[in-house]
């Protein structure tokens, strides 16, 4: 049984899972959405244009919805959230995947730009937790999947408004798994490295300063010269991300492809590396010895 968190009225539960997903018309969240709807579960699938996958609606009738809103729109969001909970009932899985990339050095990038980038990146991605999250307090069940990032864990020059608004996504999810877990809400950060979608299509470029040629514009040609076998295929990320949502004890992070796992690692061995070499000074604070 679950609750209809319009009407409060407890309703029987479909089998399979109800998605709702967002950024589900490119990439990673049309795959995600085409890989749920094929293992026979509903899907939400919200972005701001979704006229190239309404026809899921007659392929997998009664169990496609789609939302056109925006995420930055919080009363958009809270209408496509209730829309999704009485048309399926309840929700299991709330991909928070909608997002875009933003290059430029940390001074180049402009005020306006920085504030767009965590408009749909962090506050969109809070406005859909502040929606959903009622639902599945209620049912005390719920997985929440946030679009994080390779660029959640490292940055490298170029990313750093990119990477800020990842990790802020981390951060809060590192506060969201705990506070979550006591009511059987589940909280997976899926942190792809480079995949094949329209991101890079899509990115936003800030004006350059000549100064951040050796940096970030080398970054920049290194990576528009990387082949396209580098990029990880969405629906590779999709599998995965199933297979999270299916464990019993799903990560907290969730880093996806090679080249993320070993940047990921060298990122967190230069963090450790800090620590051990300034573990006196970092001590050296304390007023009393704490145990470690
Ligand atoms: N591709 C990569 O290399 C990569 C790597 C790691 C993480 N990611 C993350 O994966 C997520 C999906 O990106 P993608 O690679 O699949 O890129 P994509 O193909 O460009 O898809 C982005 C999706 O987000 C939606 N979207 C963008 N702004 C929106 C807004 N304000 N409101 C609602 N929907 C919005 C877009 O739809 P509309 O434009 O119709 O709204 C689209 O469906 C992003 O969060 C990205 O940071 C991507």
């Amino acid at each position: 049984m679950s609750i209809n968190a319009q009407t409060s009225k407890t309703i029987p539960a479909a089998p399979g899972r109800s998605w709702f997903v967002t950024g589900a018309s490119s990439g990673i969240g049309r795959e995600l959405t085409l890989a749920a709807l094929g293992r026979g579960d509903r899907v939400a699938a919200a972005a701001r244009r979704t006229d190239g996958i309404t026809d899921l609606a007659g392929r997998f009738p009664g169990r496609f919805l789609a939302l056109e809103l925006d995420v930055r729109d919080e009363e958009a969001v809270r209408g496509g959230v209730d829309r999704a909970v009485a048309e399926f009932g309840r929700l299991d899985v709330v991909a928070n995947n909608a997002g875009y990339g933003l290059f430029g050095a940390v001074e180049e990038v402009s005020d306006a730009q920085a504030r767009a980038v965590f408009d749909t990146n962090v506050f969109g991605a809070l406005n859909v937790l502040r929606a959903v999250l009622p639902a599945l307090r209620a049912q005390r069940s719920g997985h929440v999947l946030q679009g994080s990032s390779v660029y959640g864990q490292t940055a490298h020059p170029g990313v750093g408004l990119l990477s800020a608004t990842k990790y802020a996504l981390e951060g809060l999810s590192d506060a969201l798994v705990a506070e979550l877990a006591p009511l059987g809400v589940k909280v997976t950060l899926v942190e792809p490295g480079y995949t094949a979608t329209s991101f890079l299509s899509n990115l936003a470029f800030a004006e350059p300063v000549a100064d951040y040629d050796v940096t970030v514009r080398a970054v920049q040609g290194s990576l528009g010269d990387l082949p396209s076998e580098a990029f990880i295929d969405p629906a590779a990320v999709a599998r995965a991300v199933l297979e999270v949502v299916d464990a019993e004890r799903p990560p907290l992070r969730l880093t996806l492809g090679g080249q993320a796992e070993g940047d990921v690692r060298a990122s967190l061995v230069a963090r450790l590396r800090d620590l051990d070499e300034w573990g006196t000074v970092t001590r050296g604070v304390d007023r009393a010895p704490v145990a470690s």
